[in-house]
């Protein structure tokens, strides 16, 4: 491994916004991390931090957790909020599907996927992070009437996303096709992260969708999106 990666995971040990694994603050992030009683909204899959960092330094009632697996793009995220001095932003390295772990029913008030991996094969489709799988584990720390705001490139994990929404009975509350069609439009919508940046040198449309979960537990399934149907109907022509 580069050096420069191994002292990064030295560096994480000792940054003091950044936690690894299950159990740390579960039901008391408020009380014993932040110490207020701002509502606490969930960046999943941060990457390197930018989306979260962002909206903690326009809202600073809120406290915001960057999740990710990959403790090199956490650092980046936790060396930049350490540097600016945002003190309302915290980091945790874990997997996304144990944070039923990390945070008690009802902790969290707003959770954002932010260019999530879209998984293009189907046999991968219960990866994405808006499967009736992971909308079934948001369920377990979101509380009700919380929302869940996704920003893609990607046309399928958009398709993938409405229809999976409508499959689990949440409720759409908003649905941007094209989110810099008419600019500005949500300020906090304009931020851009280091995989947003990507797609749109390569002249890719950025889709947004924001829903809320059912209070009745989501049935965990696997189906095939539209586009996925149609996609493996034209191979057998
Ligand atoms: C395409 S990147 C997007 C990063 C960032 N949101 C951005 O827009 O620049 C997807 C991120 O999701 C993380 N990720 C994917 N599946 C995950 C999981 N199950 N648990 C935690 N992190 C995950 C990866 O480590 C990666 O950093």
């Amino acid at each position: 491994m580069a050096k420069n990666k191994l002292q990064r995971y030295a560096d994480l040990r000792l940054f003091t916004n950044v936690f690894e694994g299950a159990g740390v603050h579960r039901g008391a992030w408020s009380r014993d991390y932040f110490k207020n009683d701002g509502p606490l909204v969930l960046e999943l899959a941060c990457g390197k931090g930018e989306y979260a960092n962002d909206l903690a330094r326009r809202s600073p009632e809120n406290n915001y957790i960057g999740v990710d697996i990959k403790g090199a793009r956490i650092w980046k995220g936790a060396k930049c909020a350490i540097d600016s001095e945002i003190k309302n932003i915290a980091f945790l390295r874990q997997y996304i599907q144990f944070l039923p772990q990390s945070f008690s029913r009802g902790e969290i008030a707003e959770i954002w996927l932010t260019f999530p991996d879209p998984f293009l094969k189907q046999s991968d489709n219960n990866k994405r992070l808006t499967s009736p799988f992971f909308l079934n584990i948001y369920q377990k720390f979101l509380r009700p009437g919380g929302i869940v705001r996704l920003k893609t490139d990607s046309d399928l994990l958009f398709t993938y996303t409405i229809e999976s929404a409508a499959r689990c009975g949440c409720a759409i509350r908003r649905r941007i096709d094209d989110v810099y069609a008419a600019p500005a439009e949500d300020p906090i919508l304009m931020i851009q992260t280091y995989f947003e940046k990507k797609h749109l040198d390569a002249g890719r449309k950025i889709h947004y969708l924001e829903m809320s979960l059912p209070e009745t537990e989501i049935k965990v399934f696997k189906f095939r999106c539209s586009l996925e149907t149609r996609d493996a109907a034209e191979k057998t022509i």
